[in-house]
């Protein structure tokens, strides 16, 4: 048996079958080929709760490789191996001043990762960049290419984590970069605020990259020093009659309109407003400055998180007629 404590940032102590790790296609499918049991795919374990041991043969994704594939007057597309860290490709980015990715900085996990749960952040997603991924159909061994419009991409969600969920292995995919001049984005959160404390009123790419990691910082625990996999649970969205009828009760939710004309309501507040907030239970909690964020103090089971996160969407689901959802895939027989 592996243990695979050191391969998921909520430090789970959970054991696998086998642990192998792939550096190129080739390599995938000669475990595909050989492999007894049923293949995992793990990046970097940011976005996964162990809650048992896994009777799998765990392929770890390390293909590499940061390359221009096209370049035009104002764009480049570039490919990605599905193994390289994400905030890698953010300052390789960033040094190259090739822009659309800047604010998504510091978001743990590796690029084949990236499209599962289309991941986003201070106001952007993958998909506004997104050109194509290339993935290997794990029972066949046969290379699939999705296009943007295939991968279904939605918030925090894709049909990587529906039809096509622990099917494929994403190996590449491909981004549209843009070249200088850049259009950048600091309306969301707090990052106009830290530009202008700094003195800055023209940001460029690295500002905006730099920005984004210090609110991060202040505000999202370190895995290497609390085990956690980010936000638990997803933002939930509900109908503008139902959040009208709360708003009544509850005056300082805060909400923000989507574009199909619903209101998404943030879970932090919620889980915050049941009291959960920097809440220990055993080696459990919520933390203390983002309460949409479960952590391990050390030693928990994923089986022990897992019984918090329900804990706390039954209260939610109480005091508000709101289900959370999770956002962490759970894994584990
Ligand atoms: P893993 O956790 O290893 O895997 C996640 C899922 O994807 C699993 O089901 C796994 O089987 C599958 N998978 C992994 N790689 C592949 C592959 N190559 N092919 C097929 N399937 C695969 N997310 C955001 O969107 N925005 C944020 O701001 C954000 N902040 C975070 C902050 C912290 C502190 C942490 C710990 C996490 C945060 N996350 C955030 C969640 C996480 O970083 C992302 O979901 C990330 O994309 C996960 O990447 P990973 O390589 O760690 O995936
Ligand atoms: N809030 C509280 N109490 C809390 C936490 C949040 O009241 O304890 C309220 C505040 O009103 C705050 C609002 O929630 O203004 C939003 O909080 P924050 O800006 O921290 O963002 P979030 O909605 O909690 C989302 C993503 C994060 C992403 C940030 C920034 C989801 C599920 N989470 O968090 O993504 O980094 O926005 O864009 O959409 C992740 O997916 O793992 C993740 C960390």
């Amino acid at each position: 048996m592996f243990s695979l404590g050191a391969f998921n940032t909520f430090g789970i102590d959970a054991q696998a079958n086998s642990f192998t790790e792939v550096t190129s296609v080739k390599e995938l499918r000669l475990v595909l080929k050989e492999a007894v049991l049923p293949i995992w795919i793990l990046g970097g374990g940011s976005n996964v709760l162990l809650t048992g041991d896994l009777h799998r043969c765990v392929v770890r994704n390390c293909i590499g490789g940061i390359s221009v594939v096209r370049s035009y007057a104002h764009c480049v597309h570039v490919a990605v191996g599905g193994g390289v860290v994400w905030h890698d490709l953010v300052l390789w980015a960033v040094s190259n001043a090739l822009g659309g990715i800047e604010n998504m900085s510091l978001i743990p996990g590796t690029v084949g990762a990236a499209p599962i749960q289309n991941i986003g952040a201070y106001g952007a997603e993958l998909k506004d960049v997104f050109l194509r991924l290339e993935a290997i159909e794990l029972k066949t061994g046969k290379k699939c290419t999705f296009d943007k419009a295939a991968c279904k991409f939605g918030y925090r969600d894709s049909i990587f984590k529906r039809e096509a969920a622990g099917q494929f292995c994403i190996t590449r995919v491909v981004l549209r970069l843009q070249k200088a001049p850049h259009s950048v984005r600091v309306g969301y959160g707090d990052i106009q605020k830290v530009l202008s404390d700094e003195g800055i009123d023209a940001p460029s790419i690295g500002d905006i990259s730099r920005a984004v990691c210090h609110i991060r910082a202040s505000k999202l625990p370190n895995p290497a020093e609390l085990g956690n996999a980010g936000s638990f649970f997803k933002n939930p969205e509900i109908s503008t009659a139902a959040f009208e009828t709360l708003y009544e009760t509850y005056s300082a939710m805060p909400h923000y309109p989507t574009t199909d004309g619903n209101v998404k309501v943030p879970a932090g507040w919620l889980i915050e407003q049941c009291g959960w907030k920097g809440r220990r239970v055993g080696n459990t909690g919520s933390h203390a400055k983002q309460a949409l964020v479960l952590v391990n103090y050390g030693g928990a089971t994923g089986a022990e998180i897992w019984q918090l996160s329900q804990d706390v969407i039954a209260s939610v689901k109480a005091k508000f007629g709101i289900v959370l959802s999770a956002e962490v895939n759970r894994v584990g027989d």
